[in-house]
């Protein structure tokens, strides 16, 4: 029996998050495993009406989950900051989940701006370290207010961070088996005291422990022009968390946008959570045009990380029949040529 915490969160997020248990559901009928879900409001209106983003008895109850399925958190009425703040990257810090896995990976019959390249040339993952860099908070800001007025926002990197990042990200290299080649991203002819440690924890842990990974080395600047140049390059990339946040969205656009890419925030020890990687689309919200496909390939990586592998080979396999069935006629929202709802029976039926 898994135990599943469903965040739906706010504007198109519950809805994606209703494809997504269509198919669990479609998927856990067939496989013959059984799960219990438990539903938590938390999101924008809850804020709204409370003031509460995610209370630390919250979070101490999401411990107890085997994993979480979030749908999307982000509110118009609510200031930047507030609820990513308060509820994603409380989550993630706080549930330490230091993996930020997103795949980048086009599936048939979906258009990518990369005209010549075909689902063999895209086909990469990033691991985004994710509890560290630039989102830790640690920095202020001065004489607020005033011409003096100085801010600060610092980026820490620690040894350990980017060791557990860096081993997860060989393993990753060696499971994938494929080019068995693992990039380091990073920017180390500037940052340089930052992306020394990187450097020291990537070759030290792939000398000592997996030399029969090939170790690769690029700039920020240049990977992000490689991914939309030459996507297939790439197996497995690691990086820092700013970084990691940046590419993975032109990893995004390259494989057919936020319509169907979808990410894991990894505690390999401890409680995970899925997502699809983009917003929660306020302006699409209530209309049944939202690509719930990015839900149902974060439920993919959901049951994949549970160990229920057949279900997740299923589901992916479903995401492409429904692919080529060439029914669904774009990823972007409002042009697919059909609903939220009939997506997601397209791919319930296919499971
Ligand atoms: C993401 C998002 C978040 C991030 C925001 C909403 C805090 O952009 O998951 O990529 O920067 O990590
Ligand atoms: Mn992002």
């Amino acid at each position: 029996m898994h135990r599943i915490a469903v965040i739906a969160g706010d504007g198109t997020g519950p809805e994606v998050t209703d494809e997504a248990l269509k198919v669990l559901e479609a998927v856990g009928a067939v496989e013959g495993f059984t799960y219990e879900l438990t539903r938590f409001d938390f999101g924008g209106e809850r804020y709204l009406k409370t003031g509460e983003t995610l209370p630390d008895e919250a979070l101490e109850e999401l411990r107890g989950f085997d994993t979480i399925f979030l749908g999307a958190i982000g509110h118009p009425d609510v200031p930047p900051g507030v609820l990513e703040k308060g509820i994603l990257l409380k989550a993630r810090f706080g549930l330490d989940q230091y993996i930020n896995l997103r795949p980048v990976k086009l599936y048939p019959n979906v258009d990518t701006p990369l005209k010549d390249k075909g689902p063999e040339e895209i086909d990469f993952v990033v691991v985004r370290e994710n509890t560290e860099g630039m989102y830790t908070g640690m920095g202020g800001v001065q004489y607020a207010g005033t011409d003096h007025e100085i801010s600060t926002q610092i980026h820490c990197t620690t040894y350990r961070g980017a060791a557990r990042a860096v081993r997860y990200a060989f393993d990753l290299t060696r499971k994938r088996n494929l080019r068995k080649q693992l990039h380091l991203v990073a920017k180390t002819n500037v940052l340089t005291s930052v992306g020394g440690t990187w450097w020291r924890a990537f070759n030290e842990i792939g000398d000592a422990e997996y030399s029969d990974v090939t170790r690769e080395y690029a700039h920020v600047d240049a990977a992000s022009m490689w991914f939309v140049k030459n996507p297939e390059w790439f197996d497995v990339i690691v990086t820092e968390n700013l970084f990691g946040d940046i590419i993975t969205d032109i990893g995004a656009i390259i494989s057919g946008g936020l319509g169907i890419s979808a990410g894991g925030n990894i505690n390999p020890e401890g409680v995970s959570m899925f997502e699809p990687i983009g917003g929660s689309a306020p302006k699409y919200e209530g209309q049944d045009v939202i690509n719930p496909l990015a839900a149902i390939n974060a439920m993919h990586m959901l049951l994949d990380h549970l160990g229920e592998t057949n279900a997740a080979t299923r589901v992916e396999a479903a995401i492409v029949g429904a692919l080529n069935s060439g029914q669904i006629k774009s990823m972007s929202a409002g042009r697919m040529g059909m609903g939220t709802k009939a997506v997601g029976d397209l791919v319930a039926s296919l499971v």
